[in-house]
């Protein structure tokens, strides 16, 4: 399916999600919905997190990061600027030297022993496992959103959680049937998608999503716990034109990852676990799902995300910024800071932690 319908029917379901009015001109405009929606490729799997744990080499987990060659131990907020210390990315436009970071999922075998799960790349996109980066900008097909600016930085979900409650909104899981995501279905967290991994077998792989708090306060570039400078429409949704609350009145465009694990190389019931729970689990030793999270740091160059969502670019390719091929992109790579196996049958999850599921 074209990604232009995959966004489309994202739109539509969002309005069913959160029961707009299905009249005429609303459905015209959401048919009308832009979205930037790129691939960023593997830039490196490492044990180093400069958002929650700054300075720290190695840091608690294991993350797959994208996007900008300048990540690092440290990366101290305006004065290490992804823009400038960056010399290439691993993402479509080419002028995103961000750095977007996750866990990692693994396959726990019967034994004990553990196995990194590959990444696909999404539809209609091109590249090397790594993560699809969305920034969407109000449905209504006019408003502005104002980009985040230079030192921005933010995370959503948390690490210890393992189970629902107090979890963030739209942070899911959904489980595809086969490779072409067919049925493609409705917005992320809608439908049989789960906050929790699923616990059946997903002939098509799982896909995470995790969407990002669209309110700001106007003045943090981060906070103590790097959430509290963003938070959420007081009524409604972004899709549906909620709006900001006073003390975080500055509307932001709606960031959001997904990650596309492949499962399928460990589809064999002979492998999964005898008392019919599923073998999956996140790099924080989290067996259940609910602890996913995803880190961002902003680092485009000056004014190209503002003037790419003004001229409301849409999809991998828009004239108004630049962009690169695939072939440029994966070219772009770095070692890690924390040498350690990544594939491979390993003994312990990176750190030895221990596996949780409740
Ligand atoms: C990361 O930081 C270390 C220590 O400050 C430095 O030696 C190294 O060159 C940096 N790596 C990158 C990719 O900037
Ligand atoms: C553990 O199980 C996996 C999957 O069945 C297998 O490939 C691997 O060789 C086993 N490792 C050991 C040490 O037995």
């Amino acid at each position: 399916m074209h990604w232009k319908a995959l966004a489309l029917s994202l739109a539509l379901a969002a309005q069913d999600a959160h029961a707009a009015p299905a009249n005429g001109l609303m459905a015209r405009q959401f048919a009308q919905a832009a979205m930037m929606r790129f691939q960023c490729s593997q830039l490196v799997f490492d044990r180093i997190d400069p958002l929650v744990q700054p300075g720290i080499a190695p840091s608690t987990h294991m993350h797959q990061i994208v996007g900008g060659n300048s990540f690092n131990v440290t990366m101290e907020s305006i004065k290490y600027d992804p823009a400038t210390k960056a010399t290439c990315t691993t993402c479509d436009y080419a002028e995103d030297f961000s750095n977007y970071w996750t866990a990692n999922l693994y396959f726990k075998a019967r034994n004990g022993t553990f196995k990194r799960v590959p990444q696909m790349v999404n539809l209609g996109l091109s590249g090397k496992e790594g993560v699809t980066v969305y920034y969407i900008p109000p449905y209504d097909g006019k408003s502005k959103v104002t980009a985040f600016p230079k030192g921005f930085r933010m995370l959503v979900g948390d690490a210890g959680l393992r189970s629902k409650e107090g979890q963030q909104k739209q942070l899911c899981h959904r489980c595809f049937s086969n490779k072409k995501q067919d049925p493609f279905g409705g917005a992320p967290c809608t439908g049989d998608d789960t906050y929790d991994l699923p616990k059946k077998m997903c002939g098509g792989g799982i896909r995470t999503t995790i969407t990002f708090p669209t309110c700001w306060n106007g003045k943090d570039l981060d906070s103590p716990n790097h959430k509290e400078h963003v938070t959420y429409p007081t009524s409604g949704s972004f899709e549906s034109g909620g709006p900001c609350p006073a003390s975080h009145p500055v509307k932001l465009p709606q960031l959001m990852y997904e990650v596309m694990w492949d499962t399928t190389g460990f589809n064999d019931k002979n492998l999964w676990p005898t008392d019919g729970s599923q073998p999956f689990v996140y790099s924080m030793g989290d067996g259940s799902g609910y602890g996913q999270h995803g880190d961002y740091l902003f680092g485009w160059k000056d004014g190209v995300l503002q003037k790419a969502l003004d001229a409301r670019c849409s999809g991998n390719n828009c004239k108004t910024i630049k962009t690169q091929s695939s072939s440029v992109s994966t070219a772009c790579s770095k070692g890690q800071a924390v040498k350690e196996p990544v594939d491979g049958w390993l003994a312990e999850l990176p750190g030895g932690t221990t596996v949780t599921y409740s």
